[in-house]
């Protein structure tokens, strides 16, 4: 049987967990793939920290690239996750060495991925990321072989479990985004340290990059786009939304329109009664529509170790197997760049609340605003609070372009009886 060395750099929360499935499953991989396989070096920055296995200092790399000096590797996990750094410095190093390549790291790929895949495909070895799209669920695989020939024209959904998580908390508890936040830290489902690139869309737009990348056989696309989290969601819009049957979802959505890319990542209203709406909790969820498939929905836990060790492990598994293939599904020099699809023309519903001195013409102050920015009202709500002589209004539009609807937010910036900027989700 032929042995197989490998090497594990990071081991935080997945690569410590990571660590313990190759040991325990050892015999169980031996019997899908016909390989033996031998942990020859494993590497973090603490050597005394404790973690889940016994550390075998012999193993141990303070510094990573000593590994590629003393040992030879076939397949190394990298779970260090910088966008640069050591991170890139391990997998660059590598491919060129010809080792095999496995990583959960979004940052890297959506960052690097071009780059790195042209450098495993010289070097006829695999890039392997299942792990950094959506934690469990088996998405890139999905698209590169279950879905192989189908013509991809939309992929969306929920990408962030943190988010997900606190905005089926906020509905559920009523409580506000702060105290959910809180929680969500103490239950390690946000990070106790800088939650911000979970909270901001930051790291559903790095999934989303990688998803339209393999879904329309293109670059990873560089191109600033709309990129908006869930700071700014407050639980009045949590109830208004449900009491007009929606509920709030920050989704991840690429698509193709005339052949231009559209990526994008915000929160939505979406209708109470629709499949994404009822994806709760630290959820994932991915719904995909492709031609002649039609829709295709994969849901599971988007992240924490198991789900992610899962995902490595099926890379890991794929390549003991020998299925070397194009990191992103087709050769690199065929994947070209599509050019962005205009914001400005994107038309859809949206919802504003104002928050406004409950003061008369206030309101006709803002609906005169929208009409000369030729925004059309849907439906109109107004929340006074007498005590306090200040009022909430909610307004629904009709179909409006982004142009149209920022023009028309600049006109209230000035206007002394709106008290803070308005609250403006898109409905999906
Ligand atoms: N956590 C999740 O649920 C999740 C889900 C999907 C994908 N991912 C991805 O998985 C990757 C790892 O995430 P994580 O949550 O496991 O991160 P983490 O807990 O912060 O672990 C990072 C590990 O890297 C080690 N490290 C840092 N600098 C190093 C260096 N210069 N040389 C060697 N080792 C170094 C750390 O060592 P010490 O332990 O000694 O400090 C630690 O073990 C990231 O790319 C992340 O995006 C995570």
């Amino acid at each position: 049987m032929k042995k197989i060395n490998v090497a594990l750099v990071g081991l935080g929360q997945i690569g410590n967990y990571l660590m313990n499935e190759l040991n325990k499953k050892k015999k169980d991989i031996e019997l899908k793939t016909g390989k033996k396989i031998d942990i020859v070096a494993i590497s973090a920055k603490n050597p005394n920290k404790k973690r889940l296995f016994k550390i075998n200092k012999k193993l141990f790399y303070k510094n990573p690239l000593e590994i590629f000096k003393q040992k030879k590797i076939d397949i190394i996990f990298e779970c260090v996750g910088l966008s640069d750094g050591i991170s890139k410095k391990i997998v660059e190093t590598a491919l060129k060495n010809k080792i095999h390549v496995i990583t959960p790291n979004k940052a890297l790929i959506s960052k690097h991925g071009d780059y790195l895949s042209k450098l495993a495909e010289k070097n006829k070895v695999n890039l392997e990321f299942e792990a950094s799209v959506a934690g469990g669920i088996p998405i890139l695989r999905t698209i590169k072989e279950g879905l192989a020939t189908n013509k991809i024209n939309k992929v969306y959904g929920i990408l962030n479990g943190t988010c997900n998580y606190i905005l089926s908390e906020m509905e559920a508890t009523k409580e506000t985004f702060l105290n959910v936040l809180t929680r969500a830290q103490k239950l390690g489902y946000a990070e106790p340290g800088n939650p911000k690139l979970d909270l901001n869309g930051y790291d559903a737009l790095a999934k989303i990059r990688i998803l339209s990348s393999l879904s329309f056989n293109k670059n990873i696309s560089k191109q600033k786009c709309l990129m908006e989290g869930i700071e700014n969601i407050e639980s009045k819009d949590i109830d208004i939304a449900d009491q007009l049957n929606f509920r709030i979802k920050l989704l991840g959505i690429t698509e193709l329109i005339n052949n231009k890319l559209f990526e994008r990542v915000h929160p939505c209203l979406v209708k109470k009664n629709s499949y994404i709406a009822n994806v709760s909790g630290v959820m994932n969820a991915v719904i995909l529509e492709g031609s002649p498939v039609g829709e295709s929905v994969l849901q599971g836990e988007g992240a924490g170790p198991g789900a992610t060790s899962s995902a490595l492990m099926s890379d890991f598994l794929s390549i003991l197997r020998g299925n070397i293939k194009f990191p992103f599904g087709v050769s690199s020099k065929k994947r070209k760049s599509i050019s962005s699809y205009d914001l400005n023309k994107y038309s859809n519903s949206l919802y504003f609340r104002f928050e406004v001195n409950d003061k008369p013409g206030v309101l006709s102050q803002i609906t005169q605003s929208f009409a000369k920015r030729n925004i059309s009202v849907e439906r109109l709500i107004q929340i006074p609070d007498h005590k306090s002589k200040k009022a909430s209004i909610i307004i629904i539009t009709h179909k409006t372009n982004e142009l149209d609807a920022n023009r028309c937010l600049k006109l209230f910036k000035t206007n002394k009886n709106i008290l803070k900027i308005p609250t403006r989700i898109r409905l999906f």
